[in-house]
C-alpha cells in the first residue's frame, strides 16, 4: 500500500509539498480549514493544479474541509498553515484521539509547547522552515526554489533511529535532526529576514504597492547591518543552550548549497530570493506570523537567560508600533509558551544539548 499523509493548510506551501510528495508515489490529502479555502476553491473549481519552476506538472489533489476526514486518512499530520493560524487547528485537532497520530508543525515555531497541554498526540514534531519559496496565484503554483534540507526535532523524547527513518521516507528534503523544538526554532531565521526588511522598506511597499523586489531592491548594506544585529541575538541564544549555531548566511547557504559571502551578495544573486516581489502591504506574515511567534518567543528566552536582547526589542516595539498591534502582548511570549515560571536554570536543564 502507498504511504499515507495529510498535509493540513491549503495555501502555495501545501500544496507544494502536496505536489512533491505525489510525484514520489505519497498518497495524499489536503484539508483546507472551511474558512480559509482561496487557493482550494481555485484548484477544486480545476479539479488539478500546475506547478512551474523548481516543482513542474500538474497535480490532483484530494481535498476535504472536514477534519474528521482527516484524522481517518493517515496517523501523519502535516500542519501547512502559519504559526497564526495553529490555534485555529488545535481547537479543531483536540476534539480527537490522535495518541497513534504524529503531528509534524512545519514551521513550527514552538507549537508544541503551545499545545502539548491540550492535545492528546502520539508525537509533535516541528520544522524550522517550508522546504519550497513559492507562490500561488488563480491555482497556479510557481515554486521559485526548493531547500535541500530543514530541521525538525521532536517535543519529547529523542526520537529512535527507527522512528527518524519513517518520519525522513516521508520527505524528499535532507532532514536535519535538532535536539529539540527551541533549536528547530532558532534555525527559523525567517525571523531574522523577513521583520527588518518589511519595516525599513514600509515607506516604499505603502508607496508602490509592493511592486519592487523585497531582497534584491529592499535588502541593502544598511538594511543588513539591522538584520545581522538581530542575528546576533538568536546565536548567543543558541549558544546558551550549547546549540550549534550558524550565521544567517551560513544558515540560508546551507537550505540551498550555496555560498554567498554576505546578505547584500545573496539578496543580489540567490535565485529563490532575487525574484520575490515585496508585499502589497505592511500586514504580511512577514510581519504578522514572524514577530510574534518567532521575535516575541527568541525575546523571551534572551531575557531568561540573561541576554541583551535590546535589537529584539527594537524590531518587535517598531513593528507593534507600526501595525498597532502589541505583539509583546499576543505573540508566543512566555507565558503562552508555559515556560513564565521557569528560572533560567530550569530552562537550561529543558532545552539545553543532551537533556532528553
Ligand atoms: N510560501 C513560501 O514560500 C514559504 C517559505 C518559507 C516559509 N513558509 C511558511 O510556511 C507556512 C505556509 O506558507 P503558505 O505560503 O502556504 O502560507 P499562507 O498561504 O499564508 O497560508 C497557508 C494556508 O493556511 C490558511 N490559514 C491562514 N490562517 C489560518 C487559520 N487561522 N486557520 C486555518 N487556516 C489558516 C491560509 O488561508 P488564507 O489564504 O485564507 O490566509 C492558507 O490556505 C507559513 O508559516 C509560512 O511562513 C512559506
Amino acid at each position: 500500500m502507498k504511504p499515507r499523509v495529510c498535509i493540513v493548510g491549503a495555501g502555495p506551501a501545501g500544496f507544494a509539498l502536496a505536489a512533491d510528495l505525489q510525484s514520489h508515489g505519497t498518497d495524499v490529502l489536503v484539508y483546507s480549514h472551511p474558512k480559509h479555502r482561496r487557493d482550494a476553491t481555485a484548484v477544486l473549481s480545476k479539479g488539478y493544479f500546475e506547478a512551474t519552476g523548481a516543482i513542474s506538472g500538474f497535480t490532483m489533489p484530494r481535498i476535504t474541509f472536514d477534519m474528521r476526514d482527516v484524522v481517518e486518512f493517515s496517523k501523519i499530520l502535516i500542519l501547512t498553515v502559519p504559526s497564526t493560524g495553529q490555534e485555529t487547528l488545535l481547537r479543531l485537532l483536540k476534539n480527537f484521539d490522535l495518541h497513534q497520530h504524529t503531528i509534524i508543525a512545519i514551521p513550527g515555531n514552538l507549537f508544541s509547547l503551545v499545545a502539548e497541554a491540550e492535545l492528546n498526540a502520539g508525537c509533535i514534531l516541528e520544522a524550522n522552515l517550508s522546504p519550497y519559496a513559492c507562490r500561488m496565484e488563480d491555482g497556479v503554483l510557481q515554486v521559485f526554489g526548493m531547500k535541500r534540507s530543514f530541521s525538525i526535532a521532536a517535543r519529547h523524547k529523542t526520537p529512535t533511529a527507527a522512528f527518524k527513518a519513517k518520519i525522513q521516507k516521508i520527505f524528499p528534503q535532507e532532514l536535519r535532526w535538532c535536539s529539540n523544538v527551541v533549536e528547530v526554532s532558532l534555525t527559523n531565521i525567517n525571523g531574522v529576514f523577513h521583520p527588518l526588511m518589511m519595516l525599513m522598506n514600509a515607506g516604499r511597499i505603502e508607496n508602490t504597492g509592493g511592486d519592487f523586489l523585497l531582497y534584491c531592491d529592499g535588502l541593502t548594506r544598511s538594511v543588513a547591518n539591522a538584520i545581522l544585529a538581530v542575528d546576533r541575538v538568536r546565536v548567543e541564544v543558541g549558544e546558551a543552550f550549547g546549540f550549534q549555531m550558524d550565521g544567517v548566511v551560513e544558515t540560508s547557504n546551507a537550505c540551498y548549497g550555496a555560498s554567498f559571502k554576505d546578505l547584500v551578495d545573496l539578496a543580489q544573486n540567490s535565485k529563490p530570493h532575487r525574484t520575490l516581489k515585496a508585499p502589497a502591504g505592511i500586514q504580511n506574515r512577514n510581519i504578522t506570523e514572524d514577530v510574534p511567534d518567532l521575535l516575541v518567543a527568541w525575546y523571551g528566552l534572551a531575557q531568561k537567560l540573561g541576554i541583551d536582547a535590546s535589537p529584539l526589542e527594537a524590531v518587535i516595539n517598531l513593528a507593534s508600533m507600526t501595525t498597532g498591534t502589541n505583539y509583546m502582548e499576543s505573540g508566543r511570549n512566555l507565558k503562552r509558551l508555559h515556560l513564565q515560571n521557569q528560572s533560567k536554570d530550569d530552562l537550561l536543564e529543558q532545552f539545553s544539548i543532551g537533556s532528553a
